[in-house]
């Protein structure tokens, strides 16, 4: 069975590339590389000696799409990473978005929806559920209007595959991820931020590793236990190997609705100043960083029941947080070792 993986050169997509490799599926990727880098195809093949079928396709070019699938007729899953997925990003140009997350969508669901059977794996966020009543948060929690057009997209991108499911031969899986951080353990494919990280756990090894200065610590007036924002952080080879179980899951004819939706975290929530405090412990080392302002959107807490992932799903993550840390450090002491000191910059 071969498996179409869209942004399978990305962080989360490569790392699910080699999952389904393992599993002994065949792989082919579509990738724009806009965020990702080509060399990410030998990291994958380092790992299972088995290099995927590579496309260099925009998604958002409609003729490209339907081109792809006239000419691989016997894709029979898709897991559907690409995206934008900068949050700040999309607040300032929220049209790149909008074109980018929806749209592409619909393509791949136009030919999908001509197909037998078509099996459909969704990267959606914990972000639907904006600042959740109560935690941990289960997938019932509601879904609150989006705090950003990134977060507006994932929820439309929810109700296309929705409303798609009920009138066609589509079958999908939402997979509504926590934090992914950490890098696989052979250390051949990590994550690759663009340009200064927005993301907590790369600014972390970034600053560690001497490229930043220190890091900014986003508030520590808010309602927790040592006022810091609390999220749960999950290494990105337990959430890949989710993936594959809900491919599986379809192909066995194992769900219970044309489209199933699961929390995929660890169910245990960690403050950023916990997250430091376990990095420090896990490279023996001080990290630099100062308290400043909270970040506009931010949200308190948001950690995932994991009761129906671990029980309908049959998955649960293996990794603790100082594994998923110490992983991503092996990766950013890899990937900077390959290059001169760069100064100090922030
Ligand atoms: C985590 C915590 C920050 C950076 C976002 C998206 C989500 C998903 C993951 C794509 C927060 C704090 C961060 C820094 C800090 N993206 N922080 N200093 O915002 O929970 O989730 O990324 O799928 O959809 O919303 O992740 O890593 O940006 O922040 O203090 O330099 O770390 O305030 O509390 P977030 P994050």
């Amino acid at each position: 069975m071969k498996i179409l993986v869209t942004g399978g050169l990305g962080f989360i997509g490569s790392h699910t590339v080699v999952e389904l490799q393992n599993e002994g599926f065949d792989v082919v990727v579509i990738d724009n590389l806009s965020n990702s880098s080509i060399e990410v195809l030998q990291g994958i093949e380092n790992i299972t000696a088995k290099k995927p079928e590579f496309e260099n396709i925009d998604l958002r070019d409609k003729k490209s799409v339907q081109d792809f699938f006239k000419k691989c007729s016997d894709i029979s899953g898709v897991i559907h990473f690409a995206a934008s997925k900068a949050v700040g990003e999309s607040v300032e140009n929220p049209l790149l978005y909008y074109e980018n997350n929806i749209n592409t969508l619909v393509y791949l669901l136009q030919e999908l929806q001509q197909k037998e059977e078509a099996h459909f794996i969704f990267s959606s966020s914990c972000t639907v559920y904006g600042q959740a009543s109560a935690m941990p948060i289960t997938e019932n929690a509601p879904v609150q209007s989006a705090m950003s057009p990134y977060g507006n997209t994932k929820q439309i991108g929810e109700e296309i595959i929705t409303d798609v499911a009920k009138v066609s031969s589509v079958n999908a899986v939402l997979l509504r991820y926590f934090n992914p951080i950490g890098a696989h353990p052979s250390v051949e494919i990590g994550e690759l931020p663009l340009g200064v990280p927005q993301n907590l756990v790369p600014f972390i090894t970034q600053t560690a590793i001497g490229l930043r200065k220190e890091l900014s610590v986003f508030g520590d007036d808010y309602p927790t236990p040592d006022g810091t924002a609390i999220r749960d952080y999950i290494h990105v080879v337990d959430l890949a190997k989710a993936h594959v179980l809900a491919l599986q899951r379809l192909f066995e004819k194992k769900n219970t609705e044309k489209v199933e939706t699961f929390n995929v975290g660890t169910g245990k929530g960690s403050s950023v100043l916990e997250v430091i405090t376990a990095f420090e412990k896990v490279t023996s080392q001080k990290l630099a960083h100062k308290i400043v302002g909270r970040r506009e959107g931010d949200v308190v807490e948001a950690y995932a029941d994991t009761q129906k992932a671990n029980t309908v799903l049959g998955w649960k993550a293996q990794s603790s947080l100082e594994e998923a840390l110490e992983s991503a450090w092996r990766w950013e002491q890899k990937v900077r070792g390959k290059m001169a000191v760069c100064p100090k910059q922030n």
